[in-house]
């Protein structure tokens, strides 16, 4: 189905978040047919250079990272027709002067502005935009992360940005949730009678969150080695996931009351700091191997304190899950890419079988993010055969994937979330308060890491991370699941 006509327009035009993803997803979705033919992709940039040479590189791009059978000459060259762009000095009043001149040219339209650039640049844009008339109701503001890098900035982000624009007129986002999974984690949670049931304290033994990645930081290394493991993937993404893990039932599936459950777990995070921080946390930083740099070597900085592996032990305040530990990991240079989710249930309150050649093992739910996204249900049955009673356990199935013809492809999250802000849907952004409240809690760990001088923990590239967080979960008496790719 088609969305409404709008204007997008995208500050960081030649930048990689806009030729990486934005672009191809809207390529995309303009493919099957979703974007209207008026729509107009307006690339701002500072580099001067003519529309021909933006549409060329942006073709060059998209060979890049579609797939051959995706950009076909005929799509593509739709696709390049509706793209202007425009050399910007975001300094000066006079550059969002003429944006306002290109924009009133169609006064009814949605007006989308993607702000694919620094944020240090988030309130002056804002605030130019402003100035020239652009912020109208019309008028819908996306940001992505890094959204300040403690609590303090992104208060000062969000009030910045908020002078300008109301709260409903603010995109934040996280690309985890418009992954398939992640959505499909609330449809797994709300519209089966079969789970809700068992997802608490008294049937579930703790959860494991992974996001695995087994290439290093690359040429990100002058933002990464200010950032860490910890702000870059735990403060938005890891803490998403198991909000939505953990939430209770949202009244309606819709933008605020999905944020208000969140908001919640949010603040029932147990906090960490002092000495327990150093009990419950586990950070690395990965060393050379004989065909890849070190962490220090790849980012230039040899006295480099930066985790590019984070794991924590969090818990959660409230009744559904006292007592349930949620185990978070992520990290660079592991064994393999991967995310999952897994969800390990108790064992049976009375086990009557007796002695047996095998154990009996928790029931697993497993919803993979990536790659080979699906779900995973691990059951105990009994082998099959006459002879004696064996127990085994069986995974029952679930491959999104499964069933789709062989050109089909999982949707890329930015699809989903760009087409969601055209149709004005805010159910899978972040609200202003729940990236605060999501710092309030990190501050605290960070602050105790740098209090206690330690040094990250070296980790061999292609392992699964530190032995420490090997040891960290052996002292509850559990084991992570194997990163699998
Ligand atoms: C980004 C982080 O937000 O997420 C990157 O800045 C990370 O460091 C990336 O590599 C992971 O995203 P995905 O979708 O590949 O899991």
């Amino acid at each position: 189905i088609p969305v409404e006509v709008f204007d997008l327009v995208i500050f960081g035009g030649t930048g990689d978040l806009a030729l990486r993803k934005l672009l191809p997803a809207l390529f995309r979705r303009d493919a099957v047919g979703q974007i209207p033919p008026q729509a107009r992709i307006i690339a701002l940039a500072l580099d001067h250079q003519t529309l021909e040479e933006y549409r060329a590189q942006v073709a060059d791009a998209l060979q890049t990272h579609l797939r051959a059978v995706e950009a076909q000459a005929e799509t593509l060259a739709r696709f390049l027709e509706r793209l202007e762009y425009h050399a910007v000095d975001l300094m000066s009043p006079a550059s969002f002067q003429s944006l306002a001149t290109i924009l009133d040219t169609c006064p009814e339209r949605i007006r989308i502005y993607y702000l694919a650039v620094a944020p240090a640049l988030f309130s002056a844009i804002s605030h130019g935009l402003a100035g020239a008339g652009l912020a109208g109701n019309n008028a819908r503001l996306v940001l992505e992360k890094p959204l300040g890098h403690d609590h303090a900035s992104a208060a000062l982000l969000n009030a910045q940005v908020g002078e300008v624009f109301d709260e409903h007129a603010i995109y934040r986002i996280d690309h985890y949730l418009g992954k398939e999974t992640v959505q499909n984690l609330m449809a797994l949670r709300f519209a089966n009678a079969l789970f809700e049931p068992v997802w608490n304290a008294q049937c579930i033994d703790h959860v494991q969150i992974t996001a695995a990645e087994s290439l290093g930081v690359g040429s990100r290394g002058g933002y990464y080695d200010t950032a860490g493991a910890i702000r870059d993937m735990v403060q938005n993404h890891l803490l998403q996931l198991l909000c939505l893990i953990a939430i209770e039932p949202p009244y309606r599936f819709e933008a605020d009351a999905v944020r208000d459950e969140k908001l919640k777990v949010l603040r029932s995070l147990r906090p960490l700091s002092g000495r327990k921080v150093l009990d419950h946390t586990v950070r690395g930083q990965y060393l050379a191997s004989s065909s890849s740099p070190a962490y220090i070597q790849e980012v230039g900085n040899p006295a480099s304190m930066t985790e590019s592996y984070v794991a924590l032990k969090v818990e959660i305040d409230s009744w559904r899950w006292s007592g349930v530990p949620f185990y978070l990991r992520t990290g660079k240079r592991l064994k393999a890419q991967s995310a999952e989710i897994a969800v390990v249930f108790k064992q049976p309150s009375h086990l009557m079988f007796g002695d047996l050649p095998t154990p009996i093992l928790p029931n697993v739910l497993t919803m993979r993010l990536q790659p080979d996204e699906g779900l995973r249900l691990h059951i105990m049955t009994k082998e099959p055969g006459p002879g004696g009673f064996r127990l085994h356990d069986i995974p029952l199935d679930m491959a999104f994937a499964e069933g789709q013809n062989e050109d089909w492809r999982m949707p890329d999250a930015y699809e989903r979330l760009l087409m969601d802000v055209v149709r004005g849907n805010q159910t899978l952004f972040m609200r202003g308060d729940e990236v605060e409240a999501a710092w309030q809690w990190i501050d605290p760990i960070i602050e105790a890491w740098q209090l206690s001088g330690r040094k990250p923990d070296g980790y061999d590239p292609g392992t699964s991370g530190p032995i420490s967080a090997i040891e960290m979960m052996a002292r509850d008496g559990r084991r992570w699941r194997e990163i699998e790719s």
